[in-house]
C-alpha cells in the first residue's frame, strides 16, 4: 500500500518548527496584554465559551495550525469519518460514534446502509424496557421490583457512562428521577470490586447489566459468572433470564452465556469500546436510572456539538480549536501532558474517561499506513476536580514541570448553597479559583513583585513563580444532561482531531493486546500448580521466582 507523506515532513510542520523560537521570546504576561488577540482567542457555541488566550500561541500560530490542518487534510478525514468510510484501516471498520446520538430523522451510512433507524430500534427498545423495569411492570424472579442495578463492564464499557452517571447524580432534574433507585459498576476483576458491589444488595431486587462489546473480555466475563452465580445461589438458576440482561455486539456469545437474546441491546462494529457511551453501553444502564428520557437530553447535547464539528469553520470549531493547540503543545513545544481540572465535584469521573478517550486513541508509535514516527503522539492525560488538585499536584503545575492545563467551569451550581455572613456563596468560592489559577500559571510572580512585598531574600527563588505557563477554559453553563452530553463530544472530537493531524489511526487500540495475551499465559501456569502441582515453567528469572513465591506463599 502507498504510504502517504509523514505531516513531520510538510511545509506548514517545518514552519512551526521554526516558529517555536519566536514563541518561546515572548512571556504569557506581555501576550495577555494584547486585547485584541484574547478577544479572538474566546469562541462560543451553543452556550459554551471557550477561552484559549492563555495558550503559549499568537494569531500568527493559530493561521500556522490551520496551515497544518490543511496539510493533514483535516476535513477531508472528518468529513469520512461522517460519511462512514472505514477509516479504522487496521480493523476495517467506520467510526460512526456520531450516528449514535444523531436525530431520529438523520441519515448517517455505512457500507451505503442508513445506520440512523437501526440505531433508533435500539433506542426505543431501551426506552420500553426501561420504563417496564422502572414502573415495576417487569419485576425480578421473586416478584418484586427491580430496584438496584449493577453493570458489569470494564474500559470503554464502563468509564464513560460511570462519568456521566456521577455527573447526573447531583443534577436535581435527573436526580428526581432516580429516587429510590441505585446504578454501581462492577470493573475491576479484582474479589473486592465485587464484594463492594453486591454489599447491602439483596439479589431478589436486583438487575445486572453485562457490557461487553467483545463478550470476550476476561475481566467482565469472570465478573458476569461471578454474579450469575450469586443469582443463581440465591434464586435459582431460572432467575438469571428475569435478572441479567446484556449489551453487546456479540449477540451469539450472549446467548451462550445464558442471557437470551430477547434481553439482550446491540450496537456495532462501527462504534470504539472507548467511543460507546452513547450506544447501550451508556444508555441502558443510565435509562434504567434517571428514565430514557434524561438519557436523551444527553444524547441531543452531544448531538449538537456533533454537528457543529462537522459544519463549523475551523477558526470557530471548539474541538477543533482544542486538537489544534494539542498538537502545538505536544509535537513543538514539547509539553508531554495535559491536565483535565473541572472545578466541579459531579465532573470528578471526566478525567479517568477521558484518559482512555484519549491515551487508548493517540498513544501511537505508528502512523496509519504502518510506518514508524519520528514524533511522539498522544499526551499523558490526568486530573482531578479542580480544588482538590490544587492542595495536591498543582505545585509541580505552577513551579515544576510545564503541563498545559484545561480549566472547566460550570456557571450554575448544580447544588448551590449560600450560608449566611459568608462572603460569596460556596459555588462563587469554587468559581474563584477556577478564575484565578489561569492567571496565575499565566502571570507567574517575579522576584521584582516580592521585594516590593518585603519578601526575605533567602526566600525570593523560593517564591518566584515563572509563569508562561499555558492553559485553557472552558465556561459551561450548567451541569444538566445536555452540557454534559456536549461536554462529552467535545472531547471525543478532539481526540479524532489530533489524530488527524498526526496522521495515526486513533481508532484502534493493539496495544492493549501483548499483556492480555501473557496473562493468559500466567492465568494457565496457576491453574496447572495449583490443580496439578506443575512446577512454574517458560517464564523468565524474575517472573519464575516472584511467581513461585506467590504461589507457595497464598497455597491454602
Ligand atoms: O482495554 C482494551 C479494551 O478492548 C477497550 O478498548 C475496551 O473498551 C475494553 O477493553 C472492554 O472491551 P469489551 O467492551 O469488549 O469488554
Amino acid at each position: 500500500m502507498a504510504s502517504s507523506a509523514l505531516i513531520c515532513e510538510t511545509e506548514p510542520w517545518k514552519d512551526l518548527k521554526v516558529h517555536v523560537d519566536d514563541i518561546k521570546k515572548t512571556h504569557l504576561r506581555e501576550l495577555m496584554c494584547d486585547t485584541k488577540r484574547c478577544q479572538s482567542m474566546m469562541v462560543e457555541f451553543d452556550g459554551i465559551l471557550l477561552d484559549y488566550s492563555r495558550q503559549c500561541a499568537t494569531l500568527d500560530t493559530l493561521n500556522k495550525l490551520k496551515n497544518l490542518a490543511e496539510a493533514a487534510h483535516l476535513k477531508e478525514k472528518i468529513n469520512r469519518m461522517f460519511n462512514g468510510e472505514r477509516i479504522n484501516s487496521t480493523e476495517n471498520r467506520s467510526v460512526l460514534h456520531v450516528a449514535l446520538r444523531a436525530p431520529r430523522d438523520s441519515v448517517i451510512n455505512s457500507d451505503g446502509k442508513n445506520v440512523v433507524p437501526d440505531v433508533w430500534q435500539v433506542l426505543d427498545k431501551i426506552k420500553d424496557f426501561s420504563e417496564r423495569v422502572r414502573s415495576g411492570a417487569w419485576v425480578g424472579a421473586t416478584g418484586k421490583a427491580l430496584k438496584d442495578v449493577i453493570a458489569i463492564g470494564i474500559g470503554g464499557s464502563f468509564l464513560g457512562p460511570l462519568f456521566v452517571h456521577t455527573a447526573l447524580q447531583t443534577d436535581n432534574e435527573a436526580a428526581e428521577f432516580a429516587k429510590g433507585r441505585q446504578l454501581r459498576f462492577l470493573a475491576n476483576v479484582d474479589p473486592i470490586d465485587v464484594a463492594r458491589n453486591i454489599a447491602g444488595l439483596n439479589p431478589e431486587t436486583t438487575l445486572v447489566v453485562v457490557v461487553s462489546k467483545t463478550f470476550t473480555t476476561a475481566e467482565t466475563m469472570l465478573n458476569a459468572r461471578t454474579l450469575r452465580e450469586w443469582i443463581s445461589a440465591a434464586l435459582g438458576p431460572q432467575a438469571v433470564a428475569k435478572h441479567m440482561v446484556a449489551v453487546s455486539t456479540n449477540l451469539t456469545l450472549v446467548e451462550k452465556f445464558g442471557i437470551d437474546p430477547n434481553n439482550a441491546f446491540a450496537f456495532w462494529d462501527w462504534v470504539g469500546g472507548r467511543y460507546s457511551v452513547c450506544s447501550a453501553v451508556g444508555v441502558l444502564p443510565l435509562s434504567l436510572q434517571y428514565g430514557f428520557a434524561v438519557v436523551e437530553k444527553f444524547l441531543r447535547g452531544a448531538s449538537s456539538i456533533d454537528q457543529h464539528f462537522h459544519s463549523a469553520p475551523f477558526e470557530k470549531n471548539l474541538p477543533v480549536l482544542l486538537g489544534l493547540l494539542s498538537v502545538w503543545n505536544v509535537s513543538f513545544l514539547g509539553y508531554p501532558a495535559r491536565a483535565i481540572l473541572p472545578y466541579s465535584q459531579a465532573l470528578e469521573k471526566f478525567a479517568p474517561h477521558i484518559q482512555q478517550v484519549s491515551m487508548e486513541s493517540n498513544g501511537k508509535g505508528v502512523s496509519i499506513d504502518g510506518v514508524p514516527l519520528p514524533y511522539e503522539t498522544g499526551e499523558i492525560d490526568f486530573g482531578e476536580p479542580g480544588t482538590n488538585g490544587q492542595h495536591s499536584f498543582y505545585q509541580l503545575i505552577h513551579q515544576g514541570r510545564v503541563i498545559p492545563c484545561d480549566f472547566i467551569g460550570v456557571v450554575k451550581s448544580q447544588q448551590p448553597v449560600y450560608l449566611k455572613g459568608e462572603l460569596v456563596s460556596n459555588h462563587d468560592e469554587l468559581m474563584s479559583n477556577f478564575f484565578a489559577q489561569p492567571d496565575a500559571l499565566a502571570y507567574g510572580k517575579t522576584p521584582e513583585q516580592l521585594l516590593k512585598e518585603n519578601i526575605p531574600e533567602h526566600l525570593i527563588t523560593h517564591k518566584t513563580f515563572s509563569g508562561n505557563r499555558p492553559s485553557l477554559s472552558i465556561l459551561l453553563p450548567s451541569l444538566n444532561a445536555y452540557n454534559v452530553g456536549q461536554l462529552l463530544a467535545i472531547y471525543e472530537h478532539r481526540v479524532a482531531v489530533e489524530g488527524f493531524v498526526w496522521g495515526i489511526n486513533s481508532f484502534d487500540q493493539w496495544g492493549v493486546e501483548l499483556g492480555k495475551s501473557l496473562a493468559t499465559q500466567v492465568r494457565k501456569q496457576l491453574h496447572a500448580s495449583r490443580k496439578k502441582g506443575e512446577a512454574v515453567e517458560g517464564f523468565n528469572f524474575s517472573t519464575t521466582t516472584v511467581l513461585k513465591r506467590y504461589l507457595e506463599a497464598s497455597a491454602d
